[in-house]
């Protein structure tokens, strides 16, 4: 089926032959062509071009996009969108004055949400995560990254990332999948790191690999949590079975862990709220994309990663939304690209940039999502009318999607 977008106020992100990412200044420039079609052939972008030279073309529908923007869906690389349940009485302890650490070591956190989780039947998981799947695509992501890590025993792992892979099948946005065993470490094995990390090593990582389930490995590397030779070990163990690893790090503390993930060939280091000098400089001369999640500083009132600074510095940067019960109850990229610009200084252009060719990089999709270019996916945002894509981020607070076409299926 053809589809035809007509009178487009101005196409976002149009890249005849598409870089795999935008660093440094590169992420300032957002191609555009104003008065524009553009054709989608089945679940494939097929052409475009100025509204001046339109051809003749067969179409089964044509849209008329006067005075919108129509830009490629938001690729949110970094998730936790399976869960059960939600952590509301923590959000209030916060309020009255708690730190998220001292909920954790209270026994909240990532371990109440493994609890619910276990206790959760894989088809009602489904069902809760299949919910959140369904608001964010029509919030504009086209692709996604799910994590586990809320199983903590390996039948609550492979569960999550089972639910994960059948919301794959069943939606047509695009799902990659990511191994989090090492989240935290669970109450059964409290004072016992080790003995959890044999567990992850010897049973959770074979299992995961035999099914097929997923595309990376991730750790949660923080004082409390997993330290850099933990990373060092889990990441050389997943190597064996080709999984590339995407981490979490410099949340809380600079440990060492950017260098660890970037010694592993990590295709993303992620948080990163915390940065020394030595970190960045880990950062330069590698493929490995930083990424910002800033709904989860505003969420949890924590600094943001200094996107600004990396950016000036000549690297990249990728943001996501980290959506997840504790930190960062939001899949919202819209408010994650227009919090990046309000919070970390992006122009509107950069956060575009962040949000869709680099977040694509960050979770190996580059060659189908991130940017307008022949042959990727249908996968677009058309917005409401507005005075310019500026307007996005500025107007924080509204609905601006109209049409969601995620892999030439409309919403
Ligand atoms: O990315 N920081 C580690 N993991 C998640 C939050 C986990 C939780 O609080 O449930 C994050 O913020
Ligand atoms: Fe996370």
């Amino acid at each position: 089926m053809k589809v035809l977008l007509t009178h487009i106020e101005e196409l976002l992100q149009v890249r005849d032959s598409a870089p795999i990412m935008v660093s440094g200044k590169d992420m300032a420039k957002l191609p555009t062509l104003k008065n524009a079609w553009l054709l989608l052939d089945g679940d494939r972008i097929a052409d475009y071009g100025s509204m001046d030279v339109l051809p003749q073309l067969e179409v089964s529908e044509t849209i008329d996009c006067s005075g919108k923007m129509v830009l490629p869906t938001w690729c949110d690389s970094h998730t936790h969108l399976v869960y059960a349940g939600n952590r509301e009485q923590e959000f209030v302890d916060r309020i009255n004055g708690l730190s998220y650490q001292e909920i954790a070591q209270k026994g909240g956190g990532i371990v109440n949400s493994a609890k619910k989780l276990q206790e959760t039947s894989q088809e009602e998981l489904y069902r809760q995560s299949a919910a959140r799947l369904e608001e964010v695509m029509q919030l504009g992501t086209g692709a996604i990254e799910i994590k586990s890590g809320y199983g903590l025993t390996t039948e609550a792992e492979l569960k999550m990332l089972r639910v994960a892979k059948k919301l794959a099948e069943n939606y047509p946005i695009s799902v990659r999948t990511t191994f989090l065993g090492a989240h935290a470490i669970p109450s059964e094995y409290k004072g016992d790191k080790e003995g959890y990390m044999d567990l992850i090593c010897n049973e959770m990582l074979p299992k995961v690999a035999a099914e097929n389930l997923a595309d990376y490995v991730d750790i949660f590397c923080e004082e409390g949590y997993f330290s850099v030779e933990d990373t060092h070990r889990l990441l050389s163990e997943a190597a064996v079975y080709h999984l590339i690893p995407k981490i979490h790090v410099n949340q809380f503390t600079a440990l060492g862990g950017i260098a660890m993930g970037v010694q592993h060939n990590a295709l993303s280091v992620d948080h990163l709220e915390v940065l020394t000098e030595a970190d960045i400089a880990a950062l330069h001369g590698s493929k490995t994309m930083p990424v910002a999640l800033p709904s989860c500083s505003y969420f949890l009132s924590i600094p943001y990663t200094p996107g600004r600074k990396l950016i000036d510095s000549g690297l990249p940067l990728a943001l996501a939304t980290d959506y997840n019960p504790g930190s960062t109850p939001s899949g919202n990229m819209n408010f994650v690209v227009a919090t990046a610009c309000i919070k970390m200084r992006l122009t509107p252009e950069e956060a575009i940039n962040a949000a869709t060719i680099n977040g694509a990089y960050a979770m190996g999709l580059s060659q189908t999502h991130g940017s307008i270019t022949k042959g990727k996916k249908a996968s677009i945002i058309i917005t409401k009318e507005v005075p310019s894509y500026g307007y996005l981020p500025y107007a924080f607070g509204s609905n601006l999607i109209d049409t969601v076409i995620i892999n030439g299926e409309r919403l």
